[in-house]
């Protein structure tokens, strides 16, 4: 059985005092028995301050990016390393705000991935197609070449460390949700070409969150489908009740 994992991407949004009382209102709604796994991800500079407001709690603690070089002379950017030293336990990488504001390629991403890998740390990768590749019946082909330039070559052991976040670009802060059907195809379409690409046993255990203008009214029905694993949730992320609504909709 996967387990369902709710992650709230906060992207840049909250004062570094915002992310500690909203930490800590998390900390003290979410008990470590739902059987739900949960997650933040503030912006960089609220890391240390939400990392100590939920040390010994259930809520984990991610990046929404990170840089592929170890250290060095790369102005602004953030290590794995660093992220670890920091206390999270993952990051995100290729979020679309991420692939189409700051034009990061598939390449990069994967070199990201295997950064964050390399220290130790679980990744989420954030896939999904434009409203045009929809529109043009090439949603699946789009996710082909996302997920294939993410993952491919990587060991069955590391897939452990890997989470994939379909979030259609579409549904990304717009208040347009999938319909479950779309959700559901297209979460069992990247888990059958992860079967492909590993094996069935790989696609079985590999957690495939929704993301996309999930709320707490619609997070139950997108989650009972079959092949959606919890969800990635930005925008009803940002209130304790809307994001609690949407753990105990899991
Ligand atoms: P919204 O929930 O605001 O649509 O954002 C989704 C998202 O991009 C999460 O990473």
């Amino acid at each position: 059985m996967r387990r369902p994992y709710i992650a709230g991407n906060w992207k840049m949004n909250m004062t570094i005092e915002q992310a500690e009382q909203l930490a800590g209102a998390l900390v003290d709604g979410v008990s470590a028995d739902t059987g739900v796994e949960v997650a933040v991800i503030p912006p960089f500079l609220a890391i240390p301050t939400v990392a100590r407001v939920i040390e010994g709690s259930a809520v984990q603690l991610g990046a929404q990016d990170v840089y592929f070089e170890k250290s060095g002379a790369f102005t602004g950017e953030i290590s794995a390393g660093m992220l670890a030293d920091a206390g999270c336990s993952f990051a995100l990488v290729g979020h679309s705000e991420r692939r189409h504001v700051l034009m990061e390629s598939d390449e990069i991403i994967r070199k990201k991935l295997e950064a964050l890998l390399g220290q130790g740390l679980n990744v989420i990768l954030c896939v999904g197609e434009l409203i045009e590749e929809r529109e043009a019946n090439e949603t699946e082909k789009r996710l082909n070449i996302q997920i294939r330039a993410g993952l491919e070559g990587l060991s069955s052991d590391q897939m452990k460390n890997i989470t994939i976040a379909y979030e259609p670009v579409w549904a990304i802060g717009t208040g347009k949700v999938a319909t479950t059907a779309q959700a559901q195809d297209a979460h069992k379409f990247i888990r059958n070409l992860v079967a492909e690409i590993f094996d069935r046993d790989v696609a079985d255990a590999v957690r495939i969150q929704y993301g996309g203008s999930v709320k707490p009214d619609n997070a139950a029905e997108l989650m009972a489908q079959p092949d959606v694993d919890g969800a990635l949730v930005g925008g009803a992320a940002l209130k304790p009740d809307s994001f609690l609504g949407i753990i105990a909709g899991a």
